[in-house]
């Protein structure tokens, strides 16, 4: 079997969109049996949130569509992760714009947006300062993205190719 393949999804604070998205990842990665052969995990370009959980909202978002994601625990981007992930798939613009500039000259892992990589269009909105609707839009918009990405790794057309 090749090695496994290393995800980082990335967005602002790693306590909302990315933490959903890791998720929703981790959902439809094991009811395909790829979760050994597809490794994810989440970080924030900002570091406030480091060692906190999820906002509640998403963690109760998250829960509502079946994922537990409240031991997920906030932390910041590092320049390893540009040495031990293969893609940094972020949920919008300024998130691909800022993890680029965190960038050390040895980086390996391509740099992304996560609807693209996973064959959409569109960004992933910031939902910190709405309401429980963003949350809820936050949710459909990373589970049809995480299932699309199974599909294509599935299929063998992998997203990273
Ligand atoms: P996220 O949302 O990037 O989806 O985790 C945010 C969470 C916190 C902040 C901004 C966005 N903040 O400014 O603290």
């Amino acid at each position: 079997m090749s090695a496994p393949l290393h995800l980082l999804v990335v967005c602002l604070g790693n306590i909302c969109r990315s933490p959903m998205a890791e998720g929703a990842l981790r959902m439809r990665l094991a009811e395909a049996g790829l979760d050994r052969a597809v490794i994810v995990d989440s970080a924030g370009t900002g570091g406030w949130h480091v060692g906190n959980p999820p906002d509640h909202r998403a963690t109760a978002t998250a829960q509502r569509h079946g994922v537990d994601i409240s031991g997920l625990r906030g932390r910041k981007l590092q320049a390893d992760d540009f040495r031990n992930f293969d893609w940094l798939l972020c949920a919008d613009d300024a998130n691909v714009r800022d993890a680029r500039a965190l960038a050390p000259t040895d980086a390996r892992a391509n740099v992304g947006l996560f609807m693209e990589w996973a064959g959409l269009q569109g960004v992933i909105a910031d939902p910190y300062t709405g309401d429980m609707d963003d949350f809820e839009q936050v949710w459909k918009q990373v589970d049809i993205a995480a299932k699309a990405a199974v599909a294509r790794l599935r299929s063998g057309h992998a997203p990273a190719d």
